[in-house]
């Protein structure tokens, strides 16, 4: 089938090769014309495993190819994805302006060739957006009967999308038309998984119900983690103790710096917010929120346990990204960190397999190396930000003979503790006696 992906960031790109993959016809469209340059060459843009790779087998096949031009893609798809950014507003709302602008040009385009083909195409929202914005885009389309709505959310994660993408959990068809539901069965008949079949509203509460659940449980064993650090007990133990129960489930358990990235935040607060317009308080999601805003604060005060004045201290940083396997800074915990630790007069160094030149740009003066070693190297201290394998998988005693004082700060109990502590370091985890 030939369709259409607008916006080829993280989720539209991963929904282009994907789909090519799956044997369909795509055009990928984008306003920014440089990263359509780039992907017409083939060169993602952005790291996310395979995706370079199965891109340019895709291009090599004919099976995927990029725009900067509306008209290129809508007029011969049966499906047109929208898979523009959502991002926050200051009062945490989404920004949907991307979105309604794309939604314009499609209606007027096809509108304007209206008669000429009468050919039924299905506009099906990616992006991540409030409760109800898919029904009104389908009153909105109410004077163009060729033109379905159907909302698709996608729950992909960075650092595994392309897998997520042909391996989905489940995948959400919410759509009041049968029609659009028939075009959406089509395209994704090749996948082997659940589908849920539902309402537009539905689907877009399934996405924030998902994410706002997995911020949820990962506030609450950072709640739980600062219990445990006063009382001696050992969140990790605790957390396989409880992830044990089916009721519970092992994920999501990890006590750490809190989450980060380009969903978690914004669609918590963007959930709380559509409770506050339809005077729906939600005081469990703020809390969420907060203990989230608190955590990297909680973080240096324990480190200050240890080391109770961090004034000229190097202190060096391990990992960058908002989790492993991207190179996405947004909403990274590192950035919370970062002027906690500067605001303390430590001097910092940083390592990170991709993001060294994105913070470089917001902080000049950290000392940035090409490894963990070396930017170990004459460190006080050295902190666990982001668990990338080559961050983890330290040899402990090179560590310690590299460190001027021994201390290791896991900020996401990702390290060997008994091997550090072997090694003679002092070490302190989130939550770990
Ligand atoms: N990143 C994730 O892990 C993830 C997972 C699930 C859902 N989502 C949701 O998917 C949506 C996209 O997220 P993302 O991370 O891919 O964003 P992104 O910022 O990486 O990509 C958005 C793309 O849209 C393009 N764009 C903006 N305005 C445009 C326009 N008018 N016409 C054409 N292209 C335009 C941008 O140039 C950019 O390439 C968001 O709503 C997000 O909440 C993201």
């Amino acid at each position: 089938m030939k369709i259409s992906v607008i916006g080829t960031g993280y989720v539209g790109l991963t929904t282009a090769v994907s789909f090519a993959l799956m044997g369909h016809d795509v055009i990928g469209i984008d306003i920014d014309q440089t990263k359509v340059a780039r992907l017409q060459k083939g060169e993602a843009g952005i790291y996310e495993p395979n995706l370079e790779k199965e891109l340019q087998n895709m291009l090599a096949l004919g099976k995927v190819s990029f725009s900067s031009s509306l008209e290129a893609g809508i007029l011969s798809s049966r499906a047109i994805f929208v898979c523009v950014g959502t991002p926050p507003l200051p009062d945490g709302s989404a920004d949907l302006s991307a979105l309604n602008q794309v939604l314009s040009s499609i209606k007027e385009r096809v509108k304007a060739t209206a008669g000429a083909s009468n050919v039924t195409r299905v506009v099906v929202i990616k992006s991540t957006v409030p409760v109800g914005t898919n029904d009104h885009i389908a009153r909105q389309f109410a004077d163009v009967p060729e033109l379905l709505v159907a909302s698709n959310p996608e729950f992909l994660r960075e650092g595994s999308a392309l897998h997520d993408s042909l391996h989905p959990s489940r995948i959400v068809l919410g759509t009041e038309e049968p029609q659009a539901l028939a075009i959406l069965e089509e395209l994704y008949a090749s996948l082997v998984c659940e589908r849920v079949r539902t309402t537009r509203a539905n689907a877009e509460m399934i996405k924030y119900g998902s994410n706002a659940f997995l911020a949820t449980k990962i506030s609450f064993m950072n709640e739980l983690a600062r219990l445990s650090a006063e009382l001696g007990a050992d969140i990790t133990e605790v957390a396989r103790g409880m992830g044990l129960d089916s009721r519970i489930g092992p994920y999501f358990l990890g006590a750490g710096l809190g989450y980060g990235g380009s969903c978690f935040p914004k669609d918590t607060s963007a959930l709380s917010e559509l409770g506050a317009q339809h005077g729906v308080d939600m005081p469990l999601l703020k809390q969420v929120q907060q203990v989230n805003e608190l955590q990297p604060v909680w973080f240096v005060e324990q480190l200050k346990k240890l080391l109770p004045t961090l004034a000229g201290l190097k202190i060096a940083l391990l990992g960058l990204s908002f989790k492993p396997q991207t190179d996405d800074m947004r909403e990274a915990a590192s950035l919370r960190l970062i002027p906690l630790l500067l605001r303390e007069g430590a001097v910092l160094s940083a390592y990170d397999p991709l993001c060294n030149e994105k913070v470089r740009k917001l902080y000049p003066d950290l000392d940035f190396a090409d490894n963990p070693y070396q930017a170990l190297a004459g460190a006080d201290a050295g902190v666990l930000v982001t668990e990338w394998e080559q961050c983890v998988k330290l040899d402990f005693t090179r560590v310690k003979s590299t460190l001027r004082q021994p201390f290791l700060f896991d900020g996401r109990n990702a390290w060997d503790k008994r091997a550090a502590i072997d090694a003679g370091l002092t070490y302190m985890g989130v939550g770990r006696s």
